[in-house]
C-alpha cells in the first residue's frame, strides 16, 4: 500500500537533500528505539530467542534456518549489484551518452544454475519446517506416558485452566485462572478451547502459538526444561482488552508441583476472625486514583526473581488482619461477586464462565496477568475494572448490571479477603 505521492522529480531533489536523508535516518532511529528503549536486547521475558524448553527450541530453528539462508542470498545479490553498479558506472560524459551495449537474452547455463539455486534454498529450509511441524504437533511418542494433561479455555479476557486428572470430590477438575502451574521437565500437553471468540495461546520461551476457536479442538504441547517464571499472551485479535489478554506459566521442580497440587484441591483457607478485635481501616499508604492506562502493574523488583516471589505468595500474608478478611467475606456475599466467582469452601455459586478465586491470594497476577497481585494493584482493580481492562465483564456484567458500588473501606476489606485465599 502507498502511503504518500512523490513530488515531482525536480523538486524532490531539491528538498530531499543530505539534510533531508539525515533527518529520515535519525527519524526511523528513533522510532525504533520507541518501541523499547533496548531494542537490540533478546532476553525480554516474552523473548522467542532466549528459548526454555524443546518446543520453543525447534521453533527457533527453523527461524535461524530461515534467517540464515535468506541472509546468504541477500549477501550474494548485494554483492552482485554492489559489483555491477560500480564496474559498469558512467566514467565520462561520452559514457553518458553512449548506446547500451549489445543485449543478451538468456543464457541457459546461469538460468539452470538459479533455479536450482533457487531449489535448493527451499529444500533447506522445507526440511527444518516440516521437522518442526511434525515434533511440535504433539508430544513425541516416546514421552506420552509422561505427558501430564491440562485443558486452557480462552475467554474475553482471560484465561481458565482445567486439570484433567486432578480430580476434587464432590466439585470435579481442578480448576485455576490466569496462572499455569506445570511440573517443569515434563511435557505438559495442553488442549485449547475458545469459548467465545478465536483467542490464540502463546508462551514465548516455551510454545505457540497455536489459536483457541470455538468448537474446534486444537492443542499443543510444551516442556520447560527448568524451573522458570514465563509469560504468556493471547496472540489473536479479540476484541478491546486483547493486548492486555495475558498469563503467567510457572514450572515447578516435581516435589514443589505436587506439593501445590495439594494446596490447590483443597478448598480456600479460612481465617476466623478475632472476637472483640478493632475493625481497622485498611491502610494504603498510596491511595491514587489518577492512575493512567499502560501505567506499569509492576513493581520493578518483582521481575528481578519472579519464581521467588511467586513461592512468597504460596504463604499466608504477614500482616494479615483477621476482622478485615470477615469483613470482606461478608462484602463478597453482600456485593454479589460470589454470583460469578466461586471461591471453594466459602461459595460455590459461581459460573464457570468467571475466574475461579479460590486460591487467588496465591497469584502473582490480578486482571489475567496485567497487574501484580499486592494490595495496591488489586485494591486499583476493584475500584475501577474497566479502566484496567476496558469492556471486562467484572466491569459490564457485574458493576453495572448488579449496580455494585464499592467504598473505599469496602475495597480495603474485599482486598483483605480476596489476599487471604491462599
Ligand atoms: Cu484473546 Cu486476544
Amino acid at each position: 500500500m502507498r502511503l504518500f505521492s512523490l513530488p515531482p522529480r525536480s523538486a524532490r531533489r531539491a528538498s530531499f537533500g543530505l539534510a533531508g536523508r539525515f533527518a529520515l535516518v535519525v527519524s526511523a532511529l528513533s522510532l525504533l528505539s520507541g518501541c523499547d528503549f533496548n531494542f537490540w536486547r533478546m532476553d525480554g521475558p516474552q523473548s522467542t530467542i532466549d528459548v526454555a524448553g524443546p518446543v520453543a527450541h525447534s521453533q527457533l530453528q527453523v527461524f535461524y534456518t530461515t534467517v540464515w539462508v535468506t541472509l546468504t542470498i541477500f549477501v550474494l545479490v548485494a554483492a552482485v549489484l554492489t559489483y555491477a553498479t560500480f564496474k559498469f558506472r558512467a566514467r565520462s560524459d561520452a559514457d553518458e551518452h553512449a548506446e547500451p551495449p549489445e543485449q543478451s537474452h538468456g543464457n541457459p547455463l546461469v538460468e539452470l544454475g538459479l533455479i536450482g539455486a533457487s531449489v535448493l534454498a527451499l529444500v533447506i529450509i522445507a526440511v527444518p519446517t516440516l521437522r518442526g511441524i511434525w515434533f511440535t504437533y504433539d508430544v513425541p511418542e516416546a514421552e506420552k506416558e509422561n505427558a501430564y494433561h491440562v485443558t486452557a479455555q480462552g475467554y474475553q479476557w482471560w484465561f481458565r485452566f482445567e486439570y484433567n486428572n486432578e480430580q476434587i470430590e464432590n466439585v470435579g477438575q481442578l480448576t485455576t485462572s490466569n496462572e499455569l502451574v506445570i511440573p517443569a521437565g515434563r511435557p505438559v500437553r495442553i488442549d485449547l478451547r475458545g469459548m467465545d471468540v478465536i483467542h490464540s495461546f502463546w508462551v514465548p520461551r516455551l510454545a505457540g502459538k497455536v489459536d483457541m476457536i470455538p468448537n474446534r479442538a486444537n492443542h499443543l504441547w510444551l516442556k520447560a526444561d527448568e524451573p522458570g517464571y514465563f509469560w504468556g499472551q493471547c496472540a489473536e485479535y479479540c476484541g478491546d482488552s486483547h493486548a492486555v489478554m495475558r498469563f503467567r506459566v510457572i514450572a515447578l521442580a516435581p516435589r514443589e508441583f505436587n506439593e501445590w497440587l495439594e494446596q490447590q484441591t483443597s478448598a480456600a483457607r479460612a481465617v476466623q476472625a478475632v472476637a472483640g478485635a478493632e475493625q481497622t481501616k485498611a491502610q494504603f499508604a498510596s491511595y491514587r486514583t489518577d492512575w493512567k492506562r499502560n501505567e506499569a502493574g509492576y513493581d520493578p523488583n518483582f521481575d528481578l526473581n519472579p519464581l521467588e516471589n511467586w513461592k512468597q505468595k504460596q504463604f499466608p500474608e504477614k500482616n494479615e488482619n483477621p476482622a478485615l478478611v470477615a469483613k470482606g467475606r461478608e462484602l463478597f456475599q453482600a456485593k454479589t461477586c460470589f454470583s460469578c466467582h466461586v471461591v471453594r469452601g466459602h461459595f460455590v455459586g459461581g459460573s464457570a464462565a468467571y475466574p475461579d478465586l479460590t486460591h487467588f491470594g496465591s497469584r502473582t497476577t490480578v486482571g489475567a496477568g496485567l497487574l501484580e497481585n499486592n494490595s495496591e494493584q488489586l485494591a486499583r482493580w476493584l475500584r475501577h475494572p474497566n479502566e484496567v481492562k476496558p469492556g471486562n465483564k467484572m466491569w459490564t456484567e457485574g458493576y453495572q448490571k448488579n449496580n455494585i458500588h464499592l467504598t473505599e473501606d469496602d475495597i480495603g476489606a474485599l482486598v483483605a479477603y480476596l489476599e487471604s485465599l491462599k
